[in-house]
């Protein structure tokens, strides 16, 4: 039968509770997890620990945003009665600051790992068969046998056929975001293919460093599934700084020192030296033998159900690879999830108060529902939309940056669906709204709560108290 597989020599068998492929944040929690309970887990993982949310997403980017962010901060000294500026910022420093924190990060991972008496081997695993119910691997000619296989192997880059893309690869002026986030030199002119959130992020983040940027957006916003509202606003916001953005226009050529689109029917050409393809990312599930054990995917994704698990008994997929919701704060709960369904304990994912940010400056902060959705599915709502001026303590720290919070109710006024805030801080706070949607807490409850003063995070609930009580 295919992919029943009989091994021959039994004993040269490593034997495992628990195989966890892929070291990214979904690996490596649920591997800690797993640990933590008792279970014999290893761990492999072919790049470094730490996948690419460490070593080239998401933490990466906010060491380097957070530089370009003092460094824009100081463009508006004078408003804060601070003289002596504009500072300027020194690419190759702000690099090695960046990977002294990844480093550190890492071995902080391991050091977990070790903790949590997880074996870690940082090599290639393929899954190679199955047979009595259990999951076969190989790793570096060793042979492992699982109870339980997680497979956490992440997603990669999508590279559209655009003419042009493979000669931008090879002589090495088309990045994504690995290479945009190691790059030694500050481009003198970038542009950015794709207006979602690595897109932006790095938009953002070159601008400050002195680039001139353009983002060529095949959509009419940018920001992907955001309330268009506040797209609107940072898209306004983005422009006033001096980033160009081009919207329902699609990139046709990549040149070593241009960029053709289209826009309107018209055709455009931009310079660049440097191009950055940020068109979205794919599963990760090419060549890891899962064919061997017949393993159902769909559209390039492994499909799972709320446990995470797969079609196969003992297989459960978690983070990027099943397409669900690409963020590695999904795959975390993802992985707490399926450890959870591996030693017997009932847990589900809810995939509706998924918050999520993107790190420009100003921030976009959003969970639940967004107004175009409710729209479309027919959903009445209520809407309160405040200007973060509510808040004392933005006024106190912010030179007129654009902002709003903009929160939909159930038409009843009871319920929160939806939260979506353009502002500073709020990727700290956001998690409050994704609370109230998650325990279904009602207005009348989300009032009780004592909100720190002065903080920005006041100005969700001025916002709530802007409906009358229901009780
Ligand atoms: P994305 O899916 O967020 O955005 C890609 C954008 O490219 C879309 O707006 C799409 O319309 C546009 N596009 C596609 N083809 C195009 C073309 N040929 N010409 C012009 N525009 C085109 O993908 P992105 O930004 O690459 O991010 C990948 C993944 O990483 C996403 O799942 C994202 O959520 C995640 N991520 C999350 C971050 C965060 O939480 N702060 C930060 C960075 C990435």
């Amino acid at each position: 039968m295919p992919g029943q597989m009989k091994m021959e020599n039994e004993s040269d068998q490593i034997t495992v509770d628990l195989f966890v492929l892929g070291g990214g944040p979904g690996g490596y929690f649920a591997a800690g997890l797993a640990g933590q309970e008792g279970l014999n887990v290893v761990l492999a993982e072919k790049n470094k620990i730490g996948g690419v949310c460490l070593n080239e997403g998401c933490i990466p980017s906010k060491s380097l945003l957070h530089s370009a962010k003092i460094c824009s901060h100081s463009k508006d000294a004078l408003e804060y009665g601070i003289t002596g500026a504009p500072l300027v910022l020194d690419q190759k420093a702000v690099i090695k600051r960046k990977n002294k924190i990844v480093n550190t990060l890492v071995q902080g991972v391991k050091m977990q790992m070790r903790q949590g008496h997880v074996t870690v081997l940082e090599d290639e695993a393929r899954v190679v068969g199955r047979s009595n119910g259990r999951i076969h691997l190989s790793v570096s000619d060793q042979l492992y046998t699982a109870t339980n296989l997680i497979i956490a192997t992440g997603s990669i880059p999508i590279i559209p056929p655009i003419q042009g893309i493979d000669d931008g690869i090879a002589k090495g002026y088309l990045l994504t975001n690995r290479e945009a986030l190691d790059l030694q030199v500050i481009p003198q002119r970038l542009v950015v293919i794709g207006g979602g959130a690595i897109g932006l992020e790095m938009a953002s983040y070159y601008h400050s460093a002195g680039s001139d940027v353009i983002v060529i957006e095949m959509l009419d916003h940018i920001g992907g599934a955001i309330d268009r509202t506040i797209a609107a606003l940072l898209q306004r916001s983005l422009e006033k700084k001096g980033i160009q953005i081009a919207l329902g226009a699609k990139a046709m050529e990549i040149h070593e020192d241009r960029v053709i689109y289209e826009q309107n029917g018209e055709t455009f050409t931009t310079q660049s030296d440097f191009v950055l393809l940020s068109v979205g990312r794919r599963p990760s599930i090419e060549n890891n033998g899962f064919e061997t054990i017949q393993l159902y995917t769909d559209k390039g994704r492994i499909v799972t159900d709320r446990q995470c698990r797969t079609n196969i008994p003992g297989v459960y997929a978690i983070g990027d690879v099943n397409g669900r919701c690409m963020l590695a704060h999904v795959a975390y709960r993802e992985a707490h999830v399926a450890v959870n369904t591996i030693l017997s304990r009932r847990d589900t994912m809810r995939y509706d108060a998924v918050p999520s940010v993107i790190y420009t400056q100003p921030e976009v902060a959003s969970v639940g529902m967004t107004e175009e959705e409710a729209k479309l599915k027919g959903i009445a709502y209520k809407k309160i939309s405040i200007p973060f001026q509510y808040s004392g303590r933005f006024m106190a720290e912010t030179a007129g940056e654009s902002s709003l919070c903009q929160m939909l109710f159930s038409a009843d006024q009871k319920y929160l669906i939806g939260c979506h805030l353009l502002g500073p801080y709020t990727s700290e706070f956001i998690t409050i709204a994704s609370v109230f949607i998650e325990k279904e807490m009602t207005v009348d409850e989300m009032k009780e709560i004592i909100f720190p003063h002065p903080t920005v995070s006041e100005v969700l609930r001025e916002a709530i108290f802007q409906l009358r009580a229901t009780n």
